[in-house]
């Protein structure tokens, strides 16, 4: 009969929607997903040539070495020995391709030694660290430690 409901059509309404809503999705998802997503892993497989594409920022100590091995000899047996040259210095590939225009900044003399040197979480206990005000007042670190060889007596 005309018009004659039944009593669950409502339910199917709201499922085609659904569906409706579902496929909508899956149409997007289509176009919006790279093609080569997921060759290799969850990442567009075209990202590893991005990435390899990049000039590296960073020369590595060995590099720096071949030109500065007066610091490298300083360097020898200093605790600070085990701290790369570009972790404090930045990164320095541009410097280190031999073009010296590209000049190193000029490191703060204070505020980059409070950055390891203060008690922080994460650091052993018995790593040397000092209150910056009660050891050094307002001075400059550099005034005493030779930052290649920090240790004074
Ligand atoms: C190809 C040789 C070469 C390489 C490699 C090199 N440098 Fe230099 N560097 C120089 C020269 C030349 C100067 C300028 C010296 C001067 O002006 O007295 C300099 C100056 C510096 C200065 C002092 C800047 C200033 O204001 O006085 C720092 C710090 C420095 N280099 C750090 C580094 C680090 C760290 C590396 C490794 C990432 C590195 N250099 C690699 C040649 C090199
Ligand atoms: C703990 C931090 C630190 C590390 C690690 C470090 N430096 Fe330095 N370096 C300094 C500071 C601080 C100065 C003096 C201030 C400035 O550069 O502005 C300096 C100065 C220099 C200078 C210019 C004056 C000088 O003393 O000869 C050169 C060149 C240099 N560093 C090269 C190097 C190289 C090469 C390495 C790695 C072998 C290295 N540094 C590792 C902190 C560091
Ligand atoms: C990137 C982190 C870092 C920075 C920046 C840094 N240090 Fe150090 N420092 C270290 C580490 C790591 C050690 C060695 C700790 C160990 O051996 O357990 C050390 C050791 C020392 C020591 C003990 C040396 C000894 O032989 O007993 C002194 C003093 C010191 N640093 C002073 C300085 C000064 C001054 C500056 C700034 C010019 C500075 N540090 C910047 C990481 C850093
Ligand atoms: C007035 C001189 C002076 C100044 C400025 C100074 N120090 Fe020292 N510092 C010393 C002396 C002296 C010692 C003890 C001798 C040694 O072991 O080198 C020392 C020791 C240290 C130690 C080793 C502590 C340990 O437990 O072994 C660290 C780390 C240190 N200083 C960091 C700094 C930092 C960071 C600054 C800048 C905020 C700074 N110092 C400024 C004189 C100074």
């Amino acid at each position: 009969m005309f018009g004659r409901r039944r009593h669950y059509d409502h339910v199917l309404r709201v499922l085609g929607l659904f569906g409706m809503g579902f496929a909508l999705f899956l149409l997007a998802r289509y176009f919006m997903i790279p093609g080569d997503f997921g060759v290799y892993g969850f990442y567009r497989a075209g990202a590893l040539d991005d990435v390899k594409a990049q000039a590296p920022l960073h020369a590595g100590e060995a590099l720096c070495l071949d030109c500065h091995s007066d610091v490298g000899d300083l360097r020898k047996e200093a605790r600070h020995a085990k701290v790369r040259c570009e972790s404090c210095h930045g990164p320095l590939a541009t410097h280190a391709s031999g073009d010296v225009t590209a000049k190193p900044v000029a490191l703060n003399p204070r505020r980059l030694c409070i950055q390891c040197h203060t008690t922080q979480i994460g650091l052993p206990a018995n790593f040397p660290n000092v209150v910056p005000d009660e050891h050094a007042g307002d001075l400059p670190c550099t005034d005493c430690h030779q930052p290649h060889r920090p240790k004074i007596s």
